[in-house]
């Protein structure tokens, strides 16, 4: 596994691929099945907890669901909760720390929480930070993409690593992030062709 860092000035860590061709198909049957009107549900609901802005309106304008509560009792039958401990793989880890000691807590923190996300026409999700101490970040779309836009930018700098579909990125949770109106193609189909991702809030539970 190939696994870049930048220095931004934090080091954050982006996987290319981050999963693979057979697991990628047990993901898209599962998001399927997840992201639609009936499950997900709007930027602002309760089980959604995205970003708000000074009045309490969300920054965020799409869908989502924790899955830790969609799954709840049951996660064993998610294959993408599953797939998380990708993430806290030892050996993973510590290539994570070799380059940056700060990712130590990776191992420090004792629980994480997975938000299924889809962003359709002109969703976007403004400048915010997370809760967490660090965020993990995959996002994927059907190829060929029928969108422009939805763009993931770190900083108020608007850092663009060009994350592609099925990208993985790892940064600290306080670093401010974006992710940039989605324009669709003329063919593009609501609930099928937009952004998908899967995030990750690592955090202490107390
Ligand atoms: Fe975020």
């Amino acid at each position: 596994m190939n696994i870049e860092f930048h220095k931004i000035p934090e080091t954050i860590a982006i996987i290319r691929g981050w999963y693979s061709e057979e697991e990628l198909d047990m993901i898209w049957r599962e998001l399927e099945v997840v992201c639609s009107p009936f499950i997900l549900v709007k930027a602002g609901d309760t089980l959604d907890r995205s970003a708000t802005d000074a009045d309490s309106q969300p920054l965020k304008k799409g869908h989502g669901l924790f899955l830790d509560y969609l799954y709840e009792n049951v996660r064993h039958r998610s294959f993408i909760l599953k797939l998380n401990e990708k993430l806290f793989n030892k050996e993973f880890i510590e290539r994570l720390i070799k380059e940056d000691p700060a990712f130590t807590y990776f191992m420090r923190t004792d629980i994480d929480f997975t938000l299924a996300n889809y962003y359709d026409t002109q969703d976007e999700y403004q400048l915010h930070w997370d809760k967490s101490i660090y965020t993990s970040n995959v996002v994927l779309w059907k190829t060929p993409r029928k969108f422009d836009g939805g763009k993931f930018l770190l900083t108020s700098n608007e850092l663009d690593f060009d994350i592609q579909s099925n990208d993985m990125i790892i940064f600290p949770g306080y670093v401010p992030h974006r992710v940039t109106p989605l324009v669709p193609h003329d063919d593009y189909i609501p609930w099928k062709s937009g952004r998908y991702s899967l995030a990750n809030f690592i955090n202490f539970r107390t």
